[in-house]
């Protein structure tokens, strides 16, 4: 009896675990889909900046930028510490799990593996990025413009972009699967839609690039 209620319990302390993985999942994603919006701000004025800096103003006149950039920070690594739970850090774990995901050749498999190699990615490039932006504020078009123009930056974003794009796409569908909300009947049509959707934004990403290296002055 007792064995049945302290296996009761440890079920239920995973399901809190991965809701509040979801949680902070879903947060990340709505942060994601606004940030990548409101940075390719630049680009309706064709480069002039007018549209970012303002935006940008708002942000950081009502300390939004300040206060909800750390916030976003620490919710970045509270969802990677309750995902480390289920990830391979050891090698021999690695090894099997790359070993599993051939034999089993199932696409949802396939994109567990691209969400567990882009979070590395992202835990590490995310934070050096949030660090670089929020040390050297006020945000402007033409101080981003210089960083995208100076050094790997541009490569740097090139790595980020896809890997951020991939990992939100993914999460947000493995979320709905996951959860029960998309049936076995509609995971290919939420699948394409989630490859529309990367898709989408990983081109607003590249044409906010392509702005900031060849449009916009950069702040001398
Ligand atoms: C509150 C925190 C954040 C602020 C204030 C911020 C701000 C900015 C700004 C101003 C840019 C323009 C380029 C530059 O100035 O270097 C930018 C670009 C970018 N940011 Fe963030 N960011 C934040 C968080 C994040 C996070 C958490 C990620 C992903 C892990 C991310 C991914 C990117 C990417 C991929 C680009 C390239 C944009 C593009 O391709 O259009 N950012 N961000």
């Amino acid at each position: 009896m007792q064995a049945v209620a302290q296996a009761r319990q440890a079920v239920r302390t995973e399901a809190v675990w991965d809701f509040l993985q979801m949680c902070t999942g879903v947060a990340l994603v709505l942060f994601m889909w606004m940030h990548m919006i409101l940075v390719a701000s630049v680009n309706v004025d064709f480069g002039g900046g007018r549209v970012m800096n303002a935006i940008a103003y708002f942000f950081e006149a009502t300390y939004m930028a300040q206060l909800g950039g750390p916030l976003i920070f620490l919710t970045m690594l509270a969802h990677f510490v309750l995902a480390a739970r289920k990830l391979p850090f050891r090698v021999a774990e690695q090894k099997a799990m790359w070993v599993h995901t051939k034999r089993f050749n199932h696409l949802d498999t396939w994109l567990w593996i691209i969400q567990a190699v882009t979070a590395f990615i992202i835990l590490v490039m995310g934070s050096i990025h949030m660090w670089t932006v929020l040390t050297n504020l006020p945000i402007t078009a033409a101080r981003s413009a210089a960083r995208v123009q100076t050094g790997w930056w541009l490569l740097f974003y090139l790595v980020l972009l896809p890997c951020i794009e991939l990992h939100v796409g993914i999460g947000a569908y493995r979320i709905g699967v996951k959860w029960g909300w998309i049936k076995r009947s509609h995971r290919q049509y939420f699948h394409g839609l989630e490859n529309k959707l990367t898709l989408v934004f990983i081109a607003i990403g590249l044409i906010t690039l392509i702005t900031f290296y060849f449009i916009v002055k950069p702040a001398v």
